[in-house]
């Protein structure tokens, strides 16, 4: 394989999680909106300032490479986008609607770190060490943000199950 075309693999999985990136911060708005608890709320806020700062990051990415669009859209995230919308249409308890809605978005963050972390292999493969180290960060933002999620699921199971016993 040439470095040019591992090159071009780069750039196509960058403007997927770019895309993935943009359209997850206005998810997470919504979902910050169907949820009565306020402390609930404010946790989906504060992914989806992380969001917006990882969005920076891939930005600042694009200017070391001096490239000012990325052509790739993300499928995955429209899939996640609907499946967000079912949820909250279909369900009309609100303790299980909460517990799906994080469940929904940890597998999110499962996907994302996977994305980042082919994204950090690929930028060391190509020796764009700056550039591996700024995916690196967002690398453990997203590990972190899946197990934390993981953490409020099944406190919410456990508040849940308690009160239909
Ligand atoms: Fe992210």
């Amino acid at each position: 394989m040439s470095k040019s075309a591992l090159h071009e693999f780069f750039l196509h999985s960058l403007g997927d999680a770019y895309d993935f990136e943009k359209k997850l911060d206005i998810l997470l708005g919504k979902v910050a909106n169907s949820v009565k608890r306020g402390s609930l709320a404010d946790e989906f806020l504060f992914h989806q300032k992380e969001t917006r700062k990882q969005i920076g990051r891939i930005e600042k990415i694009m200017e070391i490479l001096e490239i000012r669009t990325l052509e790739k859209k993300s499928r995955t995230i429209d899939i996640m986008i609907r499946e967000i919308v079912r949820l909250i249409a279909g369900i009309q308890d609100h303790h299980v609607l909460e517990i799906a809605l994080i469940s929904t978005i940890q597998k999110i963050e499962h996907y994302e770190a996977a994305s980042y972390d082919t994204l950090y292999v690929l930028a060391m493969g190509l020796g764009y060490e700056k550039i591996a180290d700024i995916l690196h960060l967002t690398l453990e933002e997203e590990r972190n943000a899946e197990r934390y999620l993981g953490e409020l699921a099944r406190r919410g199971v456990r508040i849940a199950a308690a009160q239909a016993a």
